[in-house]
């Protein structure tokens, strides 16, 4: 209990899942029985895993690359936020009415859910899925900067260390989410992709997403110009491409709060204690040997 924003630990159709109170009350419905198209395409990521990274590629390969529009408006507006509504209640918008009135040919639809909690039709009618996973130090991180800045935690990034790991923050538990993902990397509706892949080779990951979505093969120069739209300075400084100026009239946020914080594989090594990541380390380790596997398969 507490203020609106306390995740609240849900058992929902026998899997858990930390979401605020008030999806459980006004959303979780809604998103359940949410109407799909054919030719819809939903980002899926453990939030901090490069959802908006992977928006802006995915929006402009379904979009004939499209540079004028992702220039001059937002990922949110173009790529709607289907849960948002009960991420951030303060604010009045419907995020599922935003996705219905999306008129593109595609509909790119961000969700930060787990697979049980996504739309039933994705499921029933195979509708296409890329889902973007990165490695828990970085995301814990990053979490704990967004988390810190948005004003949904106060505490030291120990502090949240230990609560992601006991699965107290917003949308984990993070094994399962990104494990239930990983264990449908072949099945042909399902793109999976690391933000480790990403910033290894992203053309090698520009071109299999393109064959995924159906897309027309890029010229060089096409290719050259994509990536570097994607590239971490251009967005960060971009008006439109970086989502902190956007947020900040969303919602009240730390002065120092930025979203495009450091944008790189690792960062972990220079915030995390040594006790907190063996921690998680140690953590990984005994969720993944369950299911068979190491982290090293993932990323
Ligand atoms: P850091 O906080 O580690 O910098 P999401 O969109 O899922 O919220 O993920 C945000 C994370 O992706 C942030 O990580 C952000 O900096 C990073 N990111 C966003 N755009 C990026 C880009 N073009 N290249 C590399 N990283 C990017």
């Amino acid at each position: 209990s507490g203020p609106d924003w306390v995740p609240l630990k849900q058992d929902w159709k026998s899997r858990w899942c930390t979401l605020p109170a008030c999806y459980i009350e006004d959303l979780a419905g809604r998103i359940d029985a949410f109407e799909t198209r054919e030719s819809d395409v939903f980002v899926v990521t453990f939030m901090k895993s490069g959802t908006t990274w992977m928006q802006e590629l995915a929006w402009l390969l379904l979009n004939d690359l499209d540079f004028e529009r992702a220039k001059s408006s937002y990922p949110f507006h173009r790529s709607p936020f289907l849960e948002y509504s009960a991420i951030n209640p303060v604010v009045a918008i419907d995020s599922v009415a935003m996705c219905n009135q999306i008129q593109d040919n595609s509909r790119l639809i961000k969700s930060h859910l787990p697979a049980q909690l996504l739309p039933r039709e994705i499921w029933k009618h195979g509708r296409k899925i890329i889902y973007v996973a990165r490695n828990p130090k970085d995301v814990v991180v990053s979490s704990y900067h967004q988390m810190k800045g948005m004003h949904y935690s106060e505490g030291s990034l120990d502090d949240f260390v230990e609560y992601f790991i006991a699965d107290k923050i917003m949308y984990t538990s993070f094994w399962a989410h990104v494990i239930d993902f990983y264990k449908m990397r072949n099945e042909e509706n399902v793109f999976f992709v690391t933000y480790e892949d990403m910033s290894r080779d992203l053309q090698d990951v520009v071109k299999r997403l393109s064959r995924f979505l159906n897309c027309k093969d890029l010229s060089n120069s096409e290719m050259e110009k994509l990536l570097n739209h994607l590239s971490f300075k251009n967005i960060k400084e971009s008006k439109f491409g970086n989502p902190t100026g956007f947020i900040k009239t969303l919602r009240k946020t730390t002065d120092d709060f930025e979203f495009m914080r450091r944008g790189i594989v690792g960062s972990y090594k220079d915030e995390l204690s040594l006790e907190h990541k063996d921690k998680i380390d140690k953590w990984t380790m005994s969720v993944l040997e369950e299911h068979g596997l190491t982290e090293s398969d993932i990323f």
